[in-house]
């Protein structure tokens, strides 16, 4: 069972803990964090475009098994320890096309795991704001039980930090102690789910930005006092309350943030459009009224949660590696109480200030632009 403060806390007229009232918890408002919010900045040349296309390098010793039609694929028969500069471009370049690639009976070792994410960033791997150590985290969570206690939506669809000015681009989970029952990972493509929109609904989602906060994960709320932070020439003022300090017992280092990013967003590397709103961290958007924003989320929810077409579901076991882009994906733990604890080791790298080129395609359009050139070829050379 989660340790939340708010239990010793109940609410006499309803007799349920109280969560959202801002004096509840005291380390909340003394807590000062020790980093200040992250500038914006330009990272090194993703290594995916360094890669061949046809990835013959990977290829060579890699067997490719794609899990289903638009997103996740099992590369067999390749230990990600021994693959060289090369082939690691190649794996980033796959990993952009297909969102997330999985590996089994792995013999990476945290060090070698560090040093592995390290090519893709010269060394600017991200930390997560409220992370106790450096890369590790795991626990016994059944986060049904916990989203009841926190205003986070713990366990919803997420890309990570997706709040930061500079969102984290790739990020590799490798599991080091697991349940053999549940904490099961699901990735969904965000390719797939801006091409499953009508255009006039793409077309109305690329006029917006979304609003991707650290607020109700991060916790921070003073009484009486304010934070304030000029994001994208709006200044946006901090007056909340958050729990995660309660739920995992650390303090974030960074203040919360909010950061308004296009709602579609170009992937620099594949060129290709994708949905930019993940229900774990959006809590609205820029242009819009209240009420207009709510429903727009709401659909987009419901969106999110019904694309089973462009869905992954990975069950771990000790060893497994996920290695995916969160440019392209959201995903989330599916919820549900295991008996032994789940233990990964999670490195990420940061991206790109995530952009819309109004010129980029989506995925579906651009295959059908090509079968379209393919058909005009084919018969001009028939003729
Ligand atoms: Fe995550």
């Amino acid at each position: 069972m989660a340790s939340l403060e708010s239990r010793k806390h109940i609410s006499p007229d309803s007799g349920f803990s109280v969560t959202l009232h801002p004096h509840f918890n005291a380390r909340i408002a003394s807590h000062v964090p020790s980093s200040p919010i992250r500038e914006a900045f330009d990272p090194p040349k993703d290594r995916a475009h360094f890669a061949d296309p046809e990835k013959k390098a990977l290829f060579a010793v890699a067997r490719r098994v794609d899990l289903t039609e638009g997103v996740g694929t099992l590369l067999e028969n390749v230990q990600l320890s021994q693959l060289n500069a090369q082939q690691l471009d190649e794996l980033a370049l796959l990993v952009t096309e297909r969102g997330v690639v999985f590996f089994r009976d792995q013999d990476l070792t945290t060090e070698k795991q560090v040093e592995l994410f390290e090519h893709y960033e010269e060394g600017i791997l991200d930390k997560h704001p409220a992370q106790k150590h450096k890369d590790i985290y795991g626990n016994t969570d059944d986060h049904r039980e916990i989203a009841n206690f926190t205003p986070w939506p713990i366990a919803e669809w997420h890309a990570d930090t997706s709040f930061e000015i500079n969102p984290p681009s790739y990020s590799l989970l490798r599991m080091e102690e697991h349940p053999e029952i549940g904490g099961d990972t699901a990735w969904i493509s965000q390719y797939g789910t801006y091409d499953a929109l009508s255009d006039a609904y793409k077309r109305f989602l690329e006029g917006l930005h979304a609003v991707h906060t650290s607020r109700l994960q991060c916790m921070l709320c003073l009484s009486g006092s304010q934070n304030s932070d000029l994001i994208h020439d709006k200044l946006i003022i901090i007056t909340i309350d958050d729990t995660i300090a309660d739920l995992w017992g650390i303090a974030p280092n960074r203040p919360p943030i909010d950061t308004h990013h296009p709602a579609v967003r170009t992937h620099p590397v594949t060129g290709l459009k994708a949905l930019n709103v993940n229900p774990g961290f959006v809590t609205g958007f820029a242009e819009l009224k209240k009420l207009e924003s709510d429903k727009v989320l709401d659909f987009l929810y419901t969106h999110i949660h019904s694309a089973d077409d462009h869905y992954v579901r990975w069950k771990w076991n000790v060893g497994s590696v996920a290695f995916w882009d969160n440019r392209c994906v959201a995903h989330r733990v599916i919820p549900g109480s295991y008996e032994t604890p789940r233990r990964g080791v999670r490195t990420t790298v940061y991206g790109e200030k995530p952009f819309l080129d109004p010129a980029s395609e989506g995925r579906l359009q651009r295959k059908l632009r090509k079968a379209r050139e393919a058909k005009t070829n084919g018969t001009a050379v028939k003729q």
